[in-house]
């Protein structure tokens, strides 16, 4: 495995880490725990020591699968665990919506140690910016279970450059996870710059767009009702087939490299100046397999020169990763 300073932290990340959004089943169209737990052991043994997990990821299920694995493994001081707070939700699970308030940062905080099975969170990060309340109120909450050892660092999640700088105008800040892959750059001359001039740690999520950039889809599939996928404008209609044309011409690249698509994609953003560690959804071992391909090598500028073309000559109009926003 590969591994990078998480900006200012002290922190060495592999620079793969494990995301576990899928695990939760929640906007996945479900997910196998065997499954799950095989995958995050894979990652452990093979020195993936950063693993992303949230409350909302299955409305606890993510973070309880995480907490039994790394429990199990018996090397929670070697894992970095980084969770989020802000998003609640009803008792249905029907709705969710942004609460960064000082009291449901409090109380979440305990149900993720517990969930977790620890007695800190490496990376504790807001995963909504919530307008609603102050940033000083968020931040101030924060700060405050920083001073108990309860959280080692602060970052933020799909926040813009001015709400970085009005949380960090409040306290200490060193990572931020944005969403970022090679359809999603909005990111790019913004908070990404931004974070290489704070030397911020960056986890860039979605490095393979849910999937899209394995090179597994013909453009024709459909998704249930409540997959993020359905959701997702790439995932529709023509403009679906335009997206596969394109990671068809990516494969041909990667395979001359003697590397898969996913590898070739994941690769690129881990390439991109300011970017530390890609958190990859894996919901099976082999997908991880395949992801963790993705370190130990690199890209050279003529290469990176022939991916950014190929992917402006075929996709003329790129579209973001905003249909994700919660209320
Ligand atoms: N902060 C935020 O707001 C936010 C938002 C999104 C994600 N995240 C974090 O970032 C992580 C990664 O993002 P993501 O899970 O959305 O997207 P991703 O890494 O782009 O895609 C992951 C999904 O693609 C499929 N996949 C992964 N590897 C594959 C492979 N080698 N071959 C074929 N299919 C493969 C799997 O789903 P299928 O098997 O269903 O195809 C997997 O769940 C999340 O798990 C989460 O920790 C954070």
């Amino acid at each position: 495995m590969e591994y990078r300073e998480l900006g200012e932290t002290g922190l060495m990340a592999s620079v793969i880490g494990l995301g576990t959004w899928v695990m939760g089943g929640w906007m996945w169209g479900g997910a196998e725990d065997r499954e799950s737990l095989g995958t995050l052991r894979r990652a452990i043994d093979m020195g993936i020591n950063l693993i992303d997990t949230a409350p909302i990821y299955g409305h606890g299920r993510s973070e309880e699968l995480v907490g039994k694995a790394v429990a199990e493994s018996g090397r929670r001081e070697s894992v970095m665990l980084a969770t989020k707070v802000g998003l609640e939700w009803n008792m249905e699970k029907t709705s969710v919506w942004r609460n960064s308030s000082q009291p449901r940062i409090t109380r979440e905080l305990d149900d993720s140690l517990r969930r977790l099975r620890t007695d800190w969170i490496d990376i504790y990060q807001v995963h909504w910016p919530d307008t609603t309340v102050t940033f000083e109120e968020t931040m101030d909450a924060l700060l405050d279970l920083q001073r108990l050892g309860k959280i080692r660092f602060i970052g933020l999640s799909n926040f813009t450059v001015d709400q970085i700088g009005r949380c960090r105008a409040v306290g200490p800040l060193h990572v931020l996870q944005p969403p970022y892959n090679l359809f999603e750059r909005d990111i790019e001359n913004r908070e990404l710059a931004y974070c290489r001039d704070h030397r911020f740690g960056t986890l860039i999520y979605g490095p393979l767009c849910r999937g899209l950039l394995s090179g597994k889809y013909r453009g024709d599939e459909t998704f249930t009702s409540g997959d993020v996928r359905q959701l997702d404008p790439k995932f529709q209609g023509d403009r679906f087939g335009t997206y596969v044309r394109c990671v068809e011409r990516l494969k041909e690249l990667a395979v001359r490299h003697g590397k898969t698509v996913s590898q070739l994609a994941i690769r690129w953003c881990l390439e991109q100046p300011g970017v530390s560690v890609a958190l990859c959804g894996a919901r099976r071992p082999d997908q991880l397999d395949e992801n963790a391909g993705a370190a130990g090598w690199s890209l050279s500028a003529d290469d990176l020169e022939e991916i950014d073309r190929i992917v402006a000559e075929t996709i003329a109009e790129p579209i973001g990763p905003q249909f994700m926003a919660p209320p």
